[in-house]
């Protein structure tokens, strides 16, 4: 990934279903240059960007405003609970308001799947003209921790081809394994499920992956790619045993011990220690988790620019 590659333009940023591997190359080479303490742009004129978070968040929301303020945005601030929201007004109409107001950015994370569509497919009588970037939907994706893991692991490897690369855990409500498995399998990784196996969907996740219990995995992978248990998302959670699914499905100690030498960890975050991953192995030396948010605003840097780039906002 030597030579410059071309700038990245587009509308919005809501998905990494459709993306290029030239695009993700060239997002990662740019992002790299964010990180080594490249220039930012100079904008013809002030671009403002407001960040709707509609579900919790500490990283994505943190790191895109961090993301925004590098960039020299100007970040309008939204909070959902003291919004018209709650007085019933629609997430279109929320965006037709900020959008008048003179906001150019949204980036927006919503519990619905695919919130964005009627966003982004607008009608020729539509007056929103913004550039959308999710930040999460629902069980659906999440864009730019998916580009941020792609980060890391290049980072770790130089490359994506053969890399052996497991998903463990909630697949079922997890908008990290659909962004990840998808991308990954396009940049050439072979990638394997685990976890409780009722979490693995055949019919959606085969053509991705094969399941394997992680006894069968941790020796042979390159990546151990750790999802949190959203307990927020079950119904059933009164027979949730957090030590019993660390035990049977989860990174400990002994397992750790059997990872190959150059092998990595990552999670992308909120972790729930003890469960997933033994809590004295967060900051474990094959773990690449703090790495994993320290990336994120270099990637989300280059995201919003290709999006700030695609609408020509700044002059560009
Ligand atoms: N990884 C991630 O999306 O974390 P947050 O929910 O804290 O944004």
């Amino acid at each position: 990934m030597q030579k410059s590659l071309e700038m990245v333009k587009l509308p919005h940023f809501v998905s990494v279903e459709n993306l290029p591997v030239a695009t993700v190359k060239a997002l990662i080479q740019r992002a790299t240059y964010f990180q080594q303490g490249g220039n930012v742009p100079v904008w013809s004129k002030p671009i403002y960007a407001a960040n709707l978070f509609f579900e919790n968040s500490t990283r994505t929301h943190c790191s895109f405003e961090m993301a925004e303020r590098k960039l020299g945005l100007t970040v309008i601030p939204f909070d959902p609970a003291a919004s018209s929201v709650k007085k019933g007004e629609t997430l279109y109409d929320t965006l037709l308001s900020l959008n008048s107001i003179g906001i150019d950015l949204a980036v927006i994370r919503h519990s619905q799947n695919g919130y964005y569509r009627n966003l982004i497919n607008l009608p020729a009588s539509s007056q929103l003209n913004i550039g959308i970037v999710n930040g999460g939907d629902g069980s659906g994706q999440h864009p730019s921790q998916s580009l941020l893991d792609m980060l890391t692991i290049y980072q770790q490897f130089g490359h994506f081809n053969d890399l052996k690369i497991a998903i463990v855990g909630d697949l079922t409500n997890s908008r990290v394994a659909r962004s990840n498995m998808q991308l990954l399998t396009r940049l050439g990784a072979k990638v394997y499920f685990s976890g409780p196996e009722y979490w693995y969907d055949q019919q959606e996740f085969s053509q991705f992956g094969q399941y394997l219990p992680i006894d069968q995995l941790i020796g042979r992978m390159d990546v151990m790619m750790l999802l949190r248990v959203q307990h927020e998302r079950h119904a059933e959670e009164s027979q949730f045993d957090a030590q019993s699914y660390h035990q049977k499905y989860g990174l400990t100690k002994s397992r750790y011990q059997q990872m190959k030498d150059k092998a990595i960890i990552m999670h992308p975050g909120p972790i729930n220690r003890g469960v997933e991953i033994d809590s004295e192995l967060v900051e474990a030396p094959k773990s690449r988790f703090a790495q994993q948010m320290k990336n994120g605003v270099f990637m989300r840097m280059a995201m919003l620019e290709a999006v700030i780039n695609g609408r020509h906002l700044g002059g560009r």
